[in-house]
């Protein structure tokens, strides 16, 4: 069966904290085969799992040591297998995240790099030192730190964008991409029907000098050789299947690439992620400082990635988070009071643009950021790496303690909360204690608490989620932003095929009176999350704390 990915919803799972089902404290595949019918539930079409292969666990997986095998503590090929095959038989399908623009340095391309090998040395960037012995160029890691490794029996150094232990590779060698290719053949003759390509707009890298007005992303970002080399991959792998989907994460992408990237005949990608909305609470690129969120902004680039790929013929994957971003309802929505209101507002935002949604396990039952208080707490190497940076440059330890709290990565990689028990039920309460640890919160927001109730979070996802197979206006409607200037209101209007929806969504707990609002007369509600229906009269929309609703016609 053939489906159509601007129909579909993709939920998204990171094992390590999803399940454990051997008791062991590590989320595991077979707690995501337990909980297949929980994702049924929901409704969505595919499970974009993150990296569950071979992995010294540096960057939790994400970097890879054996693409061909599965890390022992997330299960074996069988479980594998099984997955595939019980998924499909719930007409779920799975996307895999492809994370080829490093490996691991345990990876034995590195390894016979580090031995000398020529062939191999070129799979990857060493690189002489400036005269003085300095690094080649001045570039950071993405995770703090120099971008480039020294080593000392080449007096070379070697590139990394992320952790030193996650070696760039260098994809002009050709020999590196028929690798590529050939791992991807290998998952696609599993059935896999689905890629994410982890920061693929990073590995066409362009001159290697020093960045004097940034830190270096200029030089490797959607570099010059990245559309050819994307093309090439989709001749030669998953586009000659048709029905397999996929989504490229684009690090501080331009929308103009991602035309390209995300083009409807272009013969590159599916879809992209880009992050420019969710560095609205940044300054400028730089994360760890405490901001708060820019609404006008929020809006302003979120409105422009709506009309403009929509006029490019170009896809977006839309979301609010993912395992790398704090939970959307403790960033953008009210943890406290509105809880359940806020989580179905920005649920309703995501879920009626022009793109195909993404749910972060958890998301969809609200889950809020951690509740540590204390740096040994946090287990990301981003988060620690900064925590340490921070002090360097002269922050008290509380306050930079207080920065990691708002953004690490952390936030969103707590365990899964299924229900009360003392681990949220994530692993058996005689297991070893979690690799992470669970938000006491659990007690109160938990999955098993939320089936049961219609009004939950998770029915309203549930309902959105059904309602864009319902609407062909959701999945293929052109979008009109509405109130762009307003300071609280987020709205918008789909129209396709002589059908229009509205999506009004006020942004604050607080109430408000939206003043120019549309004229729903005719108008069905179709979803809201306030029971009591209320319409704007003679253009005057009075909306509760968070209120959301969305009309049809
Ligand atoms: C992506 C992943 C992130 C990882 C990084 C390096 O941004 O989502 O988790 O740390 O790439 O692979
Ligand atoms: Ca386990």
């Amino acid at each position: 069966m053939k489906r159509d990915f601007r129909k579909s919803t993709v939920y998204q799972i990171y094992p390590k904290s999803f399940c454990d089902t051997n008791g062991d404290g590590l989320g595991d595949l077979r707690g995501v085969i337990n909980k297949l019918d929980y994702i049924k539930e929901l409704g969505v079409d595919y499970i974009w799992l993150t990296p569950f292969f071979v992995s010294p666990q540096n960057d939790n997986g994400y970097d890879v040591e054996d693409y061909y095998n599965i890390d022992p503590r997330y299960g074996t090929m069988a479980d594998v297998e099984e997955l595939i095959a019980e998924a499909d038989k719930r007409g779920i399908r799975l996307m895999f995240d492809m994370v080829f623009n490093h490996v691991s340095t345990n990876h034995e391309w590195f390894q016979k790099a580090m031995a000398g090998d020529p062939y191999y040395k070129d799979f990857f960037f060493f690189r002489k030192g400036k005269t003085d012995g300095s690094a080649p160029t001045n570039w950071e890691s993405k995770f703090g730190g120099s971008a480039w490794e020294y080593v000392e029996k080449f007096d070379e150094y070697y590139l990394h964008l992320f952790d030193v232990t996650q070696a760039d590779l260098n994809w002009d060698n050709e020999n590196v991409r028929k690798e590529v290719q050939k791992i991807l053949r290998f998952w696609m003759d599993k059935g896999v029907k689905g890629f994410r390509f982890d920061v693929i707009n990073l590995i066409s890298k362009e001159a290697f000098e020093d960045d004097t007005a940034g830190d270096g992303r200029r030089f490797y970002t959607d570099g010059p050789n990245i559309h050819k080399y994307l093309k090439e991959l989709n001749e030669a792998t998953f586009g000659t299947d048709a029905e397999i989907v996929t989504v490229g994460e684009m690090s501080s992408t331009s929308i103009e690439n991602c035309y390209q990237y995300a083009g409807r005949d272009t013969h590159e990608l599916s879809m992209v992620f880009s992050f420019h909305h969710l560095k609205v609470d940044f300054m400028g690129n730089e994360k760890w400082v405490l901001v708060p969120v820019d609404f006008g902004k929020l809006k302003h680039i979120m409105f422009e990635w709506q009309t403009k790929m929509a006029e490019h013929n170009a896809w977006n994957a839309v979301f609010w988070c993912n395992h790398d971003q704090p939970r959307p309802v403790s960033r953008f929505g009210d943890e406290g009071k509105y809880w359940k209101e806020s989580a179905k507002m920005l649920g309703t935002i995501v879920h009626c643009l022009r793109g195909t949604p993404y749910v972060y396990q958890g998301e969809e039952i609200g889950m809020t950021n951690t509740d540590f208080t204390d740096i040994s707490q946090f287990r990301d190497v981003e988060s620690l790496n900064y925590y340490q940076i921070l002090q360097d440059k002269g922050l008290s330890a509380s306050d930079a303690l207080r920065i990691v709290q708002i953004h690490s990565r952390d936030n969103g990689r707590t365990p899964m909360q299924w229900d009360a028990s003392e681990y949220a039920g994530f692993t058996a309460a005689d297991g070893t204690e979690p690799w992470i640890g669970v938000n006491s919160n659990h007690i109160r927001v938990n999955a098993a608490e939320q089936l049961s109730d219609p009004d939950s979070i998770f029915h309203y996802y549930r309902k959105l989620i059904a309602l864009r197979k319902e609407l062909d206006v959701i999945a293929y409607g052109g979008i009109t932003p509405l109130a762009e200037k307003d300071p609280c209101v987020f709205a918008y209007e789909r129209e396709y095929d002589g059908h229009k929806l509205i999506v009004a969504c006020n942004f604050y707990g607080k109430d408000y009176e939206w003043k120019g609002a549309p004229d729903v007369s005719g108008y069905k509600r179709v979803i809201g999350n306030y029971s009591a229906e209320t319409t704007p009269e003679n253009g005057v929309w009075k909306m509760r704390p968070y209120e959301a609703a969305v009309w049809y016609r």
